[in-house]
């Protein structure tokens, strides 16, 4: 896949998926003047945009404290004195760059987790609770909690687009094809990836959900038993 920088225009906010370190993805917003980032795992992607466009960088909204999804916070803070948030703030409706956004819980990965839902953009950024076809590893949360969260995304509107912390997406779907889950879909995202690999990495709900095995777990125990399946897979 292309590590460059890729945008797409929701009205009169442009979404930067910035590839960092191997396989992360940061998002900017902007609005043109302002803008804020959704997790910050590399500094220097960022720094060259918004010195570039003369953007006002507000806050760094961190999903979870993993190390490839907050290094690059302290240069950011150096640089710009922009603070990053922690994961650890309350679950609560703000307004970034006149769009509302629903901070979520989506514990699970990790203890602490939060997932950011732009319900007037369509945009939900997941972190990684809900990753492009599966989900995170169990790293501190439980399987309740991470099957809880999962429900919980799953339950968007359809045409939601989601916006994991990573591109694994053909791993992902190699483990969905071996589970049997809904094969024809899970082919489909995958010939979508050669020539799309935008579009089928930031699938919707509704893809996700045909093509996700996890979304589709009638409980947690079954949760369970196909996360350690894809553990050691
Ligand atoms: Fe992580």
């Amino acid at each position: 896949m292309s590590r460059a920088v890729a945008e797409q225009l929701i009205g009169r906010i442009r979404l930067r998926m910035i590839p960092v370190l191997a396989d992360n993805f940061i998002y900017l917003l902007d609005d043109g003047e302002q803008a804020v980032l959704i997790d910050a795992g590399e500094a220097a992607p960022v720094l060259e945009i918004v010195r570039a466009e003369s953007l006002a960088l507000l806050q760094v909204l961190i999903t979870h404290d993993h190390a490839d999804h907050t290094g690059g916070c302290r240069t950011l803070q150096d640089e710009l004195g922009v603070l990053a948030r922690s994961p650890g703030v309350s679950a609560r409706d703000e307004e970034w760059l006149g769009s509302r956004c629903k901070v979520v819980s989506t514990p699970g990965h990790t203890k602490v987790h939060k997932s950011f839902y732009f319900p007037e953009l369509g945009l939900v950024f997941t972190g990684d609770a809900l990753i492009n076809g599966a989900c995170g590893r169990l790293l501190g949360g439980t399987a309740e909690e991470l099957h809880g969260s999962l429900r919980w995304l799953a339950a968007l509107p359809d045409e939601t687009r989601v916006f994991g912390g990573h591109d694994y997406l053909l791993e992902n779907l190699r483990f969905a094809e071996a589970t049997e889950f809904s094969v024809a879909a899970v082919e489909r995202r995958r010939v979508q990836y050669g020539v799309d690999p935008m579009g089928a990495l930031f699938a919707t709900v509704a893809e996700e959900r045909e093509t996700n095995p996890f979304l589709n777990c009638a409980s947690a125990a079954e949760f369970a038993a196909l996360r350690a399946w894809k553990d050691c897979f």
